[in-house]
């Protein structure tokens, strides 16, 4: 069993080295690498995240595998190989797809995303599946990269997307981490905890994102993290922020610009809600009320009471008066 681990590891660190190799030095790999160039990847990038090429074949990695002496069944348990319903004979699961590697936390490659070059092709990124040696819940994203920068600054930088991760790390943002697509687990969130206590999220800035900002500060929160959010403006994400502004504005005015949860929320609150209407308004202020009243320090609460207090122009002391009738209803 243990050996099935090593051999499966072993398999994903030659594979890895080759489609690296493919996407570097090979004609095959060329349009590939364009891909990547023209979308702002450095060669620097490429080589640091070891970014790779799987080839437009159905058997090219059953070959690749077989002829140094892999199993092919361990293989298709390792996810790399998958089998035809018809005639049960195997196949590589990675065609012509840009190749992540993704590492686990000791810096074993475990698993690959691969993505599309054709923006039409779905899904747009291909997972290896659950296996032995990759558990999704459980995994960040460039963790053993980021762990020692994490530890250093005392602050993890959480994304959506691994892209967003790669363009951050190259624009000097090496504390920087993502899920694999998923929302971020207990897990996950246990294993940041360890290594730090504030963590930053920096989702796309689209209603998905926001939604799960939401929720993974709920996640992060119920552990004793401390959370802040760094906001992307209109539609893009911190990939395509950096792109368009450069490092320097992505490291000052959006990193170094995060605002704390509890402003996030008021932002947050007032999606699809008209202000104007007085019902929704009132339930905008309760609901901004209830946050205010779960936090710990009172010269926060002061601060948000009188930005509220003046926002719409309503006494200090009929909010205060309004959150201790509300606590006072509870217990
Ligand atoms: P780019 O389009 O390459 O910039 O990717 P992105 O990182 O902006 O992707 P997006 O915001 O759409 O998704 C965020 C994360 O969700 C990705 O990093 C993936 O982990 C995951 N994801 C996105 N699309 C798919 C998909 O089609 N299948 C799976 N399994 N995961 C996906
Ligand atoms: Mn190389
Ligand atoms: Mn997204
Ligand atoms: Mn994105
Ligand atoms: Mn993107």
């Amino acid at each position: 069993k243990n050996k099935d681990v090593h051999t499966m590891i072993e398999a994903h660190e030659l594979l890895k080295k080759f489609y690296h190799h493919l996407l570097i030095n090979t004609k095959e790999g060329q349009e590939a690498l364009d891909y990547l160039l023209q979308r702002g990847f450095t060669k620097e990038t490429i080589e640091k995240f070891e970014i790779g090429y799987s080839l437009d074949s159905w058997d090219f990695v059953v070959k690749f595998l077989t002829k140094r002496g892999f199993d092919a069944e361990l293989m298709e348990k390792a996810g790399l190989l998958v089998r035809k319903q018809s005639d049960q004979s195997f196949l590589d699961r990675f065609r012509n797809r840009i190749m992540f590697p993704i590492h686990d936390h000791h810096g074993n490659t475990v698993a690959f995303s691969g993505r599309v070059l054709n923006k039409n092709e779905q899904p747009k990124y291909l997972n290896s599946p659950e296996t032995k040696i990759f558990n999704k819940s459980k995994l960040l994203y460039n963790f053993n990269q980021a762990r020692l920068h994490i530890r250093k600054q005392e602050q993890a930088i959480l994304f959506e997307g691994f892209a967003d991760v790669i363009s951050a790390a190259a624009s000097g943002v090496e504390h920087s981490i993502a899920t694999m697509g998923t929302s971020l687990t207990d897990e996950q969130a246990k294993i940041l905890k360890r290594n730090v206590s504030d963590i930053i999220i920096c989702y796309d800035s689209d209603s998905a994102g926001a939604d799960a900002t939401i929720r993974a500060s709920r996640t992060l929160t119920s552990i004793g993290c401390k959370v802040r959010v760094a906001v992307i403006s209109d539609g893009m994400d911190p990939d395509d922020y950096i792109r368009k502004h450069g490092p320097e504005k992505f490291r000052n005015d959006v990193i170094g610009a995060s605002v704390t949860l509890t402003a996030f929320k008021m932002q947050y609150y007032r999606r699809g809600k008209n202000l104007q209407n007085e019902g929704e308004r009132v339930e905008y202020i309760e609901k901004v009320l209830h946050e205010i009243s779960s936090l710990k320090s009172p010269v926060e609460q002061e601060i948000y009471l009188k930005q509220l207090s003046s926002e719409f122009s309503l006494p200090i002391e009929v909010l205060k008066e309004q959150i201790h009738r509300s606590s006072g209803r509870k217990d």
